[in-house]
């Protein structure tokens, strides 16, 4: 009965009341202050009163929600509820790794309660609708934003946005403790020109079809109620006046009956763009092109009315938008109670619970990538050892949080020399060495790197002369990644690189562990430096998590989500890449695919990851060599732990369709598993494959399932794998 219900509220809607719901505004004023005056603030609460008001964003805590929400309820005409958004990208105050971290897991039910635990929490604070998952696929580690996407595979990719959605709406969306989910940028871009935030986009509608949009498909089949659109141009279009992405692909093939919101001023930003002529230009261009909310361009409220008077807009179309943005209300359970999320006892005993920090701190540890190992390094002894740990980063409490976490206090990271100083049969000096960042970081402001202050230097070499082993925390600050933060060089900031030599000099037993919100470039340390271990940003645990994985409480298993480059002039760099003619260095001329000062092939392979103990495959089966259409495809290895520790693989199952229609990629992700292995243990791992795995899409975006040879590779990384073949007839 929601249907009827909303009929029957629409039956009342004046059509400004109408085109209110589709308008969103930022929180504006201290709600629970007397009414602004003057300026835009009283312009927005004087809508919000009269119903021109359908969604606010970052109004948060249960008394301010509850105050706005009084306004919509009680003091305009029909009483509707608001909707309330809210960045919680990972973590609402209680934060998880960041996406890409998490990515890294490759533990689906892991990243699925991480999103679980951040809807508890958002959903205690007034919140009901994440501006979340981020499922934009990206293979260019100097966009910033990277830190909050799956990484650079559309299958890894869908699965993940699959799992976060799942665990933000949870099996019942009308519970308390569930939210709105919001697959976002729809669509393109991660694939901005040159790592550019915000910069133009332009690729084949196969890669559109087979990269970009699988993982909103996948959302999209998971439920997910609300997409986002996105700030950049696709072929020309900008995304939010896209008709063929929004109504053709997402409302008409996919049949998707939730609604789409638009980015952050996007519906304005058209005319930047140099797509619409004016305001009322932006606002019919968005509409006909399916943007169903307006966040913060204040133009659908100020032309749609007139708009539709002139016969300009159909109004159908506005029912159509106001009826999926109502519907989700009403699944919400908004209707039923507009307070339901506004409980301040609720607030009190979810946000910073033991039983989420526990969640957090579980996530961290599987996120964790140990990227080198050479002469068992780590895991650490628990004692009789004396280690000197480096780096600022590694005394940062703001820094682990990382980006897009405005709701999280600053500072309230376990930093990691406070998860170290947990451990206490050995001796551990602190030193700082230099500083990543000058002066302020903020999320919203340019960040500085120091390049010259050279002064911390010998104490960290003296510290490192004395010590058994040395740990050095060095890489990006948490604000040098995420939106607007793209970088044209990814080695480590400032003179990181210049202290690692240094102390390199003097002690070569280093254990460097990475901080950094996106693939970095780091091949000198990668040939001179026996450990690395990728720690990310890992968010309110994170000196815990990584503690325990150095000392050994905790195997790493994580793999990597994005390759990571030798150097930046090879980005883009991604795994699932296209043969060209010229693959190999068959006759020692210059004739071939590479470039002449580096190795085209990356430093660290997109699913390499170490354990502490050894994984070795074998007896790759397929069950048969011949297979017609339609049959399913069964596949069997054999993985055996023959280490000296229990630990847990990611097994991954690559294809690879040797003559289409289409060029295919080299290898593609169709099929991973988690394993655990007691040390000792062997165990059989089975996997199918049907078409679903087998097809691709063309340029029309037709799905299309070809006979012909297809290779099948299975193993530790998309590199190091064992390999088979069949015919699909
Ligand atoms: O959700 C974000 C989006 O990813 C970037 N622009 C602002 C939105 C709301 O904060």
């Amino acid at each position: 009965p929601i249907e009827e219900r909303i009929t029957l509220l629409m039956n009342q809607m004046t059509l400004e009341e109408k085109v209110g719901q589709m308008n969103q505004y930022n929180g504006f004023w201290d709600v629970t202050g007397p009414a602004p005056k003057g300026g835009s603030s009283e312009l927005k609460y004087e809508h919000l009163r009269k119903g021109w008001v359908g969604s606010m964003l970052t109004v948060r805590g249960a008394k301010q929600v509850r105050a706005v929400q009084k306004i919509a309820v009680e003091e305009t005409r029909l009483g509707i509820p608001l909707i309330i958004g809210f960045d919680v990208i990972h973590g609402y105050k209680t934060l998880s790794p960041i996406p890409l971290a998490e990515a890294a897991s490759w533990d689906l039910e892991a990243i699925e309660k991480s999103a679980a635990i951040a809807a508890d929490e958002a959903s205690a604070s007034g919140i009901n609708w994440t501006f979340g998952p981020n499922a934009d696929i990206s293979r260019d580690a100097r966009w910033g934003r990277v830190m909050e996407g799956a990484g650079e595979d559309p299958y890894l990719g869908s699965k993940i946005a699959t799992a976060r959605v799942k665990g933000f709406q949870g099996e019942n969306l009308a519970a308390n403790n569930t939210i709105a989910a919001c697959a976002k940028h729809f669509a393109g871009y991660g694939f901005a020109e040159s790592g550019r935030d915000y910069n133009t986009v332009d690729m084949s509608h196969s890669m559109l079809y087979n990269t970009v949009l699988p993982p909103f498909k996948a959302a999209k089949d998971a439920g997910v109620r609300t997409m986002m659109n996105a700030f950049n141009i696709l072929n020309g279009i900008p995304a939010t006046g896209n008709s063929f992405l929004q109504r053709e692909i997402l409302k008409g093939k996919w049949q998707f009956d939730g609604f789409i919101v638009s980015d952050w001023a996007s519906v304005r930003e058209m005319i930047a763009h140099g797509f619409a002529k004016n305001e009322a230009d932006a606002a019919e261009k968005a509409v006909k092109a399916g943007s169903d909310m307006d966040m913060e361009s204040h133009i659908y409220v100020a032309e749609l009315v007139k708009l539709v008077y002139d016969k300009k807009v159909d109004v159908a179309l506005i029912d159509d938008a106001v009826r999926r943005i109502l519907r989700v209300k009403f699944e919400l359970g908004l209707f039923d109670d507009p307070y339901k999320y506004c409980d301040e006892a609720r607030e009190k005993a979810v946000i910073g619970s033991k039983a989420n920090h526990d969640g957090v701190l579980d996530m961290a540890k599987k996120s964790i990538v140990l990227l080198k190992n050479e002469n068992n390094l780590l895991p650490l002894k628990k004692s009789g050892q004396k280690i000197a740990l480096i780096g600022a980063l590694a005394n940062d409490k703001n820094s682990p949080l990382g980006s897009w976490r405005i709701a999280s206090d600053d500072n309230t990271a376990v930093s990691v020399l406070e998860g170290m100083q947990q451990y206490k049969g050995n001796q551990l000096t602190y030193e700082k060495g230099t500083d990543v960042t000058v002066g302020k970081t903020t999320f919203v402001q340019e960040l500085i790197f120091n390049t010259t202050d050279k002064s911390g230097f010998e104490k960290a070499k003296n510290a490192a002369k004395n010590a058994d082993v040395v740990v050095m925390v060095l890489g990006e600050h948490g604000f040098q990644s995420g939106e607007g933060r793209s970088r044209t060089n990814l080695d480590l900031p400032g003179n990181q690189q210049e202290l690692l030599e240094e102390i390199f000099k003097v002690n070569k037993n280093i254990v460097l562990v990475l901080n950094n919100g996106r693939p970095l470039t780091i091949p000198w340390a990668s040939e001179n430096i026996p450990t690395i271990v990728e720690a990310w940003q890992l968010g309110s645990q994170t000196g815990n998590a990584v503690a325990q994985v150095l000392y050994g409480d905790y195997n790493p298993s994580g793999k990597l989500p994005m390759s990571f480059p030798r150097n930046v002039g090879q980005v883009p760099i991604y795994y699932n890449n296209y043969s060209t003619g010229r693959p190999i260095d068959s006759d020692k001329n210059v004739f071939w695919s590479h470039y002449s000062d580096v190795e085209k092939t990356p430093l660290y392979p997109f699913g390499h990851g170490l354990s502490y103990t050894i994984f070795e495959y074998s007896n790759l089966k397929i069950n048969k060599t011949s297979f017609a259409k339609g049959e399913t495809i069964k596949i069997s290895v054999t993985i055996s732990n023959t280490g000296k520790y229990d630990g847990k693989e990611v097994i991954q199952l690559y294809i690879r369709d040797l003559a289409g229609s289409l060029a295919r990629p080299i290898k593609e992700l169709k099929g991973f598993e988690l394993v655990n292995l007691k040390k000792g243990e062997s165990k059989t791992i089975h996997f199918t494959l049907t078409e679903a795995e087998l097809g691709f899409y063309d340029n029309d975006g037709n799905f299309l399932v070809e006979p012909g040879t297809f290779k099948v590779f299975v193993g530790t990384s998309s590199t190091d794998v064992l390999e088979s073949e069949f015919e699909l007839k």
